[in-house]
């Protein structure tokens, strides 16, 4: 039987969910004996065949296995928005938005199960993009903004620094309290703290009229720029590092951008533990005799290297946003100056190289911090955004 093939005695039957091999019927006439020796000498003689038909089966059981989990390319459409740019070959932000295929891709439920179920992809997509924007689902209010940040997995970091802001639902804060038509400069979420967040998530709950959009830079692109016109400069920055001061009043001022006072900043009205506090923060205090006290801080590094982020060198600093201004101040940690025309020319390219989208009602940005700057343009009332920052 050396020559029998297995197209004269197999049928292929393929179900929907299941493929099975089996004899043909056999002519009547025909023993048991014979119906048995025929199929053992069919199955010797195709034996590898019988081998690589399981192994197939196998793998589309696999498959069929993972289909059943909610994939990125089943929930999410890859969109376009105004600003974005490509950049090494990706798009900045990458904007997702509800594929529309199939049913519920909409809903904060539906879209807080795609991300629970693809977190590490969505992880991948942050860090590639620097940024993504998720557009066009039905996110409405706080409460549905936390469910959905929870569902990304990445844990909470509570926020320190200037900016003044409330608690407004599990972990979501408002973002600034400071008034509208002040810019809140370009900045990295807590630059200046040993403890920063890696990403920050933004929601849209109510876009500003006019204005009020979040512009965001990659913070790669000003160390190149920079590097091409004061590569000296940038690399004694660098090795020497930089020393920032910053005054804070003693209460909350709402009417300031920067305005969150001491007690509130470091959790205490006590001098004392607020000098402890701010020692684990790296930061030193010194008292003034109107009640409010100057925060040192230093040295902290002009650029850095994260890992996963292709060896870039992040403009991981606040020159330009405190060099000589009434409240803050910036200079070499040794405590030489910091040339005026250089923070005035790398002001400019931040502002070149930024990336600028308009709010939409329901919009949920994810900003690597460790690659990008972001920062706040001047708004008409009302405009709502909240944040969750996350390690
Ligand atoms: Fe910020």
């Amino acid at each position: 039987m050396e020559g029998t093939s297995k197209d004269d005695l197999f049928i292929v039957d393929e179900g929907k969910d299941q493929r099975k091999v089996h004899a043909p019927p056999q002519k009547e006439s025909a023993s048991n004996e014979e119906d048995y020796a025929a199929l053992m000498a069919a199955l010797n003689a195709n034996r590898e065949w019988l081998q690589a038909k399981v192994s197939i089966n196998n793998a589309l059981v696999m498959e069929g296995a993972s289909r059943s989990q909610p994939r990125p390319s089943d929930f999410f459409s890859v969109g376009e928005c105004e600003g974005q740019r490509t950049i090494d070959g990706e798009q900045v932000p990458l904007v997702l938005t509800p594929s529309t295929a199939g049913e519920d891709h909409t809903s904060h439920e539906a879209l807080a199960a795609a991300l629970r179920a693809n977190r590490e992809w969505l992880e991948g997509k942050v860090v590639a993009n620097s940024a993504v924007l998720l557009r066009g689902f039905d996110v409405r209010d706080a409460a549905e903004f936390d469910a959905v940040v929870e569902a990304m997995g990445w844990p909470d970091i509570r926020y320190v620094g200037p900016a003044p802001r409330t608690h407004v639902h599990g972990r979501v804060w408002t973002a600034n309290e400071g008034p509208l038509e002040q810019f809140v400069y370009f900045h990295h979420e807590m630059v200046l703290i040993k403890e920063f967040p890696e990403k920050i998530v933004l929601f849209c709950e109510v876009p500003p009229p006019e204005g009020g959009e979040t512009p965001f830079v990659p913070s790669f692109r000003v160390t190149e720029r920079a590097l091409e016109e004061f590569p000296e400069m940038v690399e004694e920055l660098d090795a020497k590092g930089l020393r920032y001061t910053l005054t804070a009043l003693s209460k909350n001022d709402t009417k300031s951008m920067r305005g969150r006072g001491w007690e509130d900043a470091f959790g205490t009205s006590d001098k004392a533990e607020a000098e402890k506090r701010a020692k684990a923060l790296g930061m030193d205090l010194e008292w003034l005799p109107d009640g409010s006290v100057k925060t040192i801080l230093g040295p902290r590094a002009l650029t850095r290297v994260f890992p996963g982020r292709r060896g870039r060198r992040m403009w991981f600093n606040t020159v330009v946003g405190m060099h000589g201004k009434e409240e803050s101040s910036a200079a070499a940690a040794d405590g030489s100056e910091i040339p005026a025309n250089f923070v005035q020319r790398v002001g400019e390219i931040i502002e070149e190289e930024s990336l600028q989208f308009r709010w939409h009602r329901g919009d949920i940005v994810i900003l690597d911090n460790l690659a990008t700057l972001h920062a706040r343009r001047p708004s008409l009332p009302p405009r709502r955004i909240l944040v969750a920052t996350c390690k």
